[in-house]
C-alpha cells in the first residue's frame, strides 16, 4: 500500500501513513496530543478536525455529529480515513498542562522527603589502597557493606576520586550518580482515575510543583467504568491490553512533563501512585478476577513498593514506584488517599469524606474507625455519557444561573460555549429544574409556563434544551443526559445514606463533611443540595477538597513520617459492598427523584 503525506497545521508537522490511515493514526504517529473523549466510538463528535486539503467523503456519523460542519472539511479524527496527500487542521487540541490547586493542601507539609541526596568525596582508589567501590562508598556513608548494592555503582564504574551524589529512599542508599546532581531531585505523584488521570512534578528540594499534565484515562475505550474494564480484562490477553496502554500513557506524560519543564527523567526517583482498586491492579498487571463476582476481592491490599525498572516506568530504573494501599472491594488507594489528606482518621468528631468520581467513594468515621464503601456513580459528572461533557477546559460551561428571567453562563476560558464540565452540569439542571421545566422526575415539561420554555426544542424525536437557540450548532441537554445525571447523583446519595445508617450516626452529628474530586473544588454547594446529591448538611460543614488522590500522593512523596498514617488507616477502616443491602436498591430508586 502506498504511503501519503499528512501535514497538521498550525504546528507544520509532517508524517507519513500509509493510504487508507484513519486520521488519528496520522495523529497518533506525529506525536501531537489529541484527545479521544468517547475512545473512537464515534458517538462525542469531539474529535473535530478540519481537512484543508485532502478532504475525503464524509461518511454517515460525521455528517450526524458534524452537521453543516462536514460542507467546510470538518471530519472526525476517529473516523475518517485519507486517501491522499493531506492538510489538516487541528484546532480541538486539548490544553494538557494545568496548574492545579495543591498549594493549599501542601501548605505547612511537614518536609521529610523520602528521597534525599548527599554529595560526598571519596579518595581515590590507588594500588595501596585497592579497596572496592562499594566498600568505598559504604565506609564514607558509614553503613555496612550490605547497604550498598553494587547495581547501584553503575553510573560511577570509571570513578577517579571526584565528588560523587549519592540517592538514598528512607535512607537507604538508592543511587550513585557522578559529579553534583544534589540541585536535582524530583518525584511524581500520579492520580490514576477511571476517566481522567493528572500527573503532577514535584521538586522535592524546593518541596514546590513544578508542572501537571491532564490526560484522560485510555482505557476509555474498552468501557467507561470500572465494570466494563473487569470484563474486558478476563478476555484472552485483555489484562496485558489495558495494563500495557495505562503504562504507555503514563510514559507520555512522564516524558512530556520532564520535557516541558526541562529536567531529566533519571532525576526522577519517586512516584507514587493512587487509583481505585480495579485502576491499581491494571497497573501492576494483576488479574481482576476475583473482583468480578461476589464478595468482590481484590487481590492486593496494603501498599506496593516495587522498582521503576520492574514497573516500566520512565524514571530513574532504581527509583521507586509507591501505590497506595488498597483498603477492600472496589475501594482502593484514593480512598486511603481522602482519609489521609482529611485527617479524618486523627478526628475526634464523626466526618464524612466523599470523592465523586466515575467510581465514586465514601468513608465515615473519625479516630476509633471508618467505614467506607464504593459507588459506580458512572462518568457523567467528568462529563461521560452526556452528549454535550467535556471535562473541566476551556469552552466547558462551568456555572450557570438565571438572572431576571435570564439564563446565564459562565465558560472556562470565557471561549465560546463547547459543552459541560461537571460544575456547569450541575448548575444548568439545578436552574432548568427551578423553572420548572424539569419535573422531580427529572422530565422535560413541554407545556410548563417556564421563561425558557421557548428553549426546548424537539430533535431526533424528542426534548432538548438548547442553550443558544439562534446559533445552528448550539450546545443543547437531553432527557438522557438527565438520566445519566440521575443515576449518577442517585450513587452517591444511597451510599451516603447506607454509610450513615451503618455507622449509627445522626446526620446532625457529622462535623465535617469533605467533598472531594474534581467537581468538589468548584461545584455549586447549595444546587447539588437542592438537587438532592447530598442531605441537608448545613452548607458551612461542606469543604471543598479537590483531587485528594493527587494531594495524598504529593504529601506522601513529601514525608516519609506518613507510612505510619497508611498503615493506621489501613487498620482502622472496615470496607462494606453497598450493593449487598438488601435497601440499597430502594434508597437509590428514592434518590433519582429531584
Ligand atoms: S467521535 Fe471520535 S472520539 Fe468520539
Amino acid at each position: 500500500m502506498k504511503n501519503i503525506r499528512v501535514i497538521f497545521e498550525p504546528e507544520k508537522i509532517q508524517v507519513e501513513v500509509p493510504s487508507g490511515s484513519k486520521i488519528i493514526s496520522a495523529i497518533e504517529k506525529s506525536g501531537i496530543y489529541f484527545e479521544l473523549p468517547c475512545g473512537e466510538k464515534g458517538i462525542c463528535g469531539k474529535c473535530g478536525v478540519k481537512v484543508i486539503e485532502g478532504a475525503p467523503p464524509p461518511n454517515e456519523t460525521e455528517k450526524k455529529l458534524l452537521g453543516e460542519k462536514v460542507k467546510d472539511g470538518w471530519r472526525l479524527a476517529c473516523q475518517s480515513r485519507i486517501n491522499r496527500d493531506s492538510t489538516i487542521f487541528l484546532e480541538n487540541r486539548a490544553a494538557s498542562y494545568h496548574k492545579i490547586l495543591t498549594s493549599k493542601t501542601l501548605h505547612g507539609i511537614l518536609r521529610k522527603p523520602q528521597i534525599k541526596k548527599k554529595l560526598i568525596n571519596v579518595e581515590k582508589i590507588t594500588l595501596e589502597n585497592p579497596v572496592s567501590l562499594q566498600e568505598h562508598i559504604a565506609r564514607h556513608l558509614g553503613v555496612g557493606i550490605e547497604k550498598v548494592s553494587p547495581f547501584i555503582l553503575k553510573d560511577v564504574v570509571d570513578y577517579n576520586g571526584a565528588a560523587e551524589t549519592v540517592v538514598f529512599h528512607n535512607g537507604d542508599p538508592l543511587a550513585v550518580e557522578k559529579g553534583d546532581t544534589t540541585s536535582h531531585c524530583y518525584g511524581i505523584g500520579f492520580d490514576l482515575g477511571t476517566t481522567t488521570m493528572v500527573l503532577t512534578v514535584f521538586d522535592l528540594i524546593e518541596c514546590k510543583e513544578l508542572i501537571s499534565v491532564v490526560r484522560p484515562n485510555p482505557q476509555i475505550k474498552f468501557g467507561d467504568d470500572i465494570i466494563s474494564r473487569i470484563d474486558f480484562s478476563l478476555r484472552d490477553d485483555g489484562l496485558e491490553v489495558l495494563h500495557r496502554i495505562i503504562v504507555d500513557e503514563i510514559n507520555r506524560m512522564i516524558d512530556e512533563a520532564a520535557k516541558v519543564s526541562g529536567i531529566e527523567n533519571h532525576h526522577i526517583y519517586q512516584f507514587v501512585l493512587s487509583g481505585n482498586t480495579v485502576m491499581e491492579q491494571i497497573f501492576l498487571n494483576l488479574p481482576l478476577n476475583s473482583l468480578s463476582k461476589i464478595p468482590f476481592n481484590p487481590l492486593m491490599k496494603g501498599p506496593v513498593e516495587i522498582s521503576a525498572f520492574r514497573a516500566g516506568i520512565h524514571i530513574n530504573p532504581e527509583g521507586i514506584i509507591f501505590v497506595f494501599p488498597v483498603l477492600g472491594g472496589f475501594v482502593g488507594g484514593d480512598t486511603a488517599g481522602l482519609i489521609l489528606t482529611t485527617g479524618i482518621h486523627k478526628s475526634e468528631g464523626i466526618q464524612l469524606g466523599i470523592d465523586i468520581g466515575t467510581n465514586g467513594e465514601i468513608v465515615i468515621g473519625n479516630k476509633n474507625g471508618i467505614i467506607a464503601a464504593s459507588t459506580a456513580a458512572g462518568p457523567a459528572f467528568e462529563g461521560g455519557r452526556i452528549t454535550f461533557g467535556m471535562r473541566a477546559q476551556t469552552g466547558a460551561l462551568e456555572r450557570c444561573w438565571c438572572e431576571e428571567g435570564e439564563i446565564h453562563w459562565q465558560t472556562i476560558g470565557g471561549n465560546s460555549l463547547k459543552g459541560f464540565c461537571g460544575s456547569g452540569l450541575v448548575d444548568l439542571i439545578a436552574v432548568l429544574r427551578r423553572s420548572g421545566i424539569i419535573d422531580e422526575a427529572g422530565r422535560f415539561q413541554e407545556n410548563s409556563d417556564s421563561v425558557f420554555s421557548h428553549m426546548l426544542k424537539n430533535k431526533n424525536n424528542g426534548f432538548v434544551f438548547v442553550l443558544e437557540p439562534e446559533k445552528n450548532n448550539s450546545v443543547y441537554l437531553t432527557q438522557k443526559d438527565i438520566r445519566e445525571f440521575q443515576a449518577a447523583k442517585a450513587a452517591i446519595r444511597s451510599g451516603i445514606e447506607i454509610l450513615i445508617k451503618k455507622a449509627g450516626v445522626d446526620p446532625k452529628d457529622i462535623e465535617k463533611i469533605y467533598l472531594a474530586g474534581a467537581l468538589g473544588n468548584f461545584v455549586n454547594i447549595e444546587n447539588i443540595k437542592n438537587l438532592g446529591m447530598l442531605p441537608g448538611f448545613p452548607t458551612e460543614r461542606i469543604i471543598p477538597s479537590g483531587n485528594t488522590s493527587l494531594a495524598s500522593s504529593l504529601l506522601f512523596l513529601c514525608n516519609s513520617e506518613l507510612r505510619k498514617d497508611i498503615a493506621e488507616i489501613i487498620k482502622k477502616t472496615r470496607v462494606i459492598e453497598l450493593s449487598l443491602y438488601p435497601e440499597f436498591q430502594e434508597v437509590f430508586t428514592d434518590s433519582l427523584f429531584f
